[in-house]
């Protein structure tokens, strides 16, 4: 399979994606011996072997780890290898590893470069991309963090085969996403390839990476710190972050939740037809992903008010106005609340 390589350039910095390129050649990508890799317990039992001779600095599994805690392990373990600011740091793993990596490197010693090998379907078709890096605070989402790009990006599909199956299709809630906001020709690709798709069939999967990080991409390039367009990527987050918060699901389960939500929210609002929400709807049932939240009205906008999305008395909400066609529109808390009581 051909490498496709696409550029993210950001305020002079120019961050490299590499679909389709293997693990085993991350060497060729990083600077030299003083490199430290961060990973998780899962990636090390099943590729730790090709770490060797590299300092290695081993995180637990799960969302209960990215806190400023593991960032403080990082931290102490680089001060105990002697690193110093002529070190680079090589995030190996899911969207977990990639954040916290991103936010250690950004930080250490007021910071060092750091690239990825994107192990999850979710990495590789968003979460290590795009140079949010960040940890959550009391349990609360992504609280604290930075934008800085990596100098690459690896995604070698080839791992996603010891991926456990769930955790495989909550990457496709990501994908779901990237059409639903902006290609509606992304979307019906998926619709037409779902049985290739969820066979992990390499030209799909491929594909399907190479677009997602291309709308995602395009989106960053205008707006990296998320001050108007890039807002459109939170569609399904606002509740969907709740929701993740609330029930201990999936990350993809809970946007997959989300997304529904924010469809039936643009429904009301008279944005989208009744028919493209149950298209999604549809499309994320086939892939095996929940659209049915067992949240109680109450929790999920007590939760939703306490996110990092706030702004005063307002808040920025991800409508579908068609399906490849998102927008962010300010929207009074009131509102909000009025609306998704109405849904119950
Ligand atoms: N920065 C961003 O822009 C962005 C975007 C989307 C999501 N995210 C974040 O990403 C996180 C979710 O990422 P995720 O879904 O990759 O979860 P994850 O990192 O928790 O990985 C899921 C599980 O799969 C295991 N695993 C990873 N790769 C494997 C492999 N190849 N083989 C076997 N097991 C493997 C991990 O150990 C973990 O248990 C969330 O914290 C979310 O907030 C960030």
């Amino acid at each position: 399979m051909e490498i496709e390589q696409l550029d993210i350039e950001t305020e002079g910095h120019k961050s490299k994606i590499l679909i389709g390129e293997q693990l085993t050649a991350f060497s060729k990508y990083i600077p030299g011996k003083n490199t430290a890799i961060v990973t998780d317990e899962n990636i090390m039992r099943h590729y730790g072997s090709l770490f060797e001779g590299f300092p290695t600095i081993v995180l637990g599994t799960g969302e209960k780890n990215k806190t400023l805690t593991t960032i403080d392990f990082i931290m102490e373990k680089l001060v105990e290898t002697g690193a110093d600011r002529s070190w680079f740091l090589l995030g190996v793993g899911g969207g977990i590893v990639c954040d916290t990596t991103g936010f250690a490197g950004s930080v250490f010693m007021r910071g060092i470069p750091f690239g990825f090998v994107s192990t999850t379907l979710l990495s590789q078709v968003d979460a290590s991309v795009g140079g949010k890096n960040g940890v959550n605070h009391r349990g609360y989402k992504n609280m604290i963090g930075t934008f800085n790009q990596p100098e690459f990006v690896i995604c070698d599909h080839s791992l996603l085969k010891t991926l456990e199956k769930k955790e495989f299709l909550s990457g496709f809630a990501e994908i779901v996403k990237h059409g639903a906001i902006r290609s509606l020709a992304h979307f019906e690709y998926l619709e037409k390839n779902l049985s290739l798709a969820l066979a992990a069939n390499n030209e799909v999967i491929h594909k399907l990476v190479c677009d997602s990080v291309n709308i995602k991409a395009q989106v960053v390039r205008n707006d990296e710190r998320e001050q108007g367009e890039r807002r459109i990527l939170n569609f399904g987050h606002t509740l969907g972050h709740s929701i993740e918060k609330i029930t201990g699901v999936t990350h993809g389960e809970a946007i997959s939740l989300g997304m529904i939500l924010a469809a039936k929210l643009s429904v009301k609002k008279g944005y989208l037809h009744q028919a493209e929400e149950e298209r999604l709807s549809s499309l994320l049932q086939r892939i095996g992903l929940p659209v049915q939240p067992h949240v109680d009205a109450h929790t999920l906008i007590d939760t939703m008010l306490k996110d990092k999305k706030r702004d005063g008395d307002n808040m920025h909400f991800v409508f579908l106005k068609g399906l490849g066609n998102a927008v962010s529109k300010k929207i009074s808390i009131t509102q909000l609340e009025k609306l998704i009581y109405d849904l119950y």
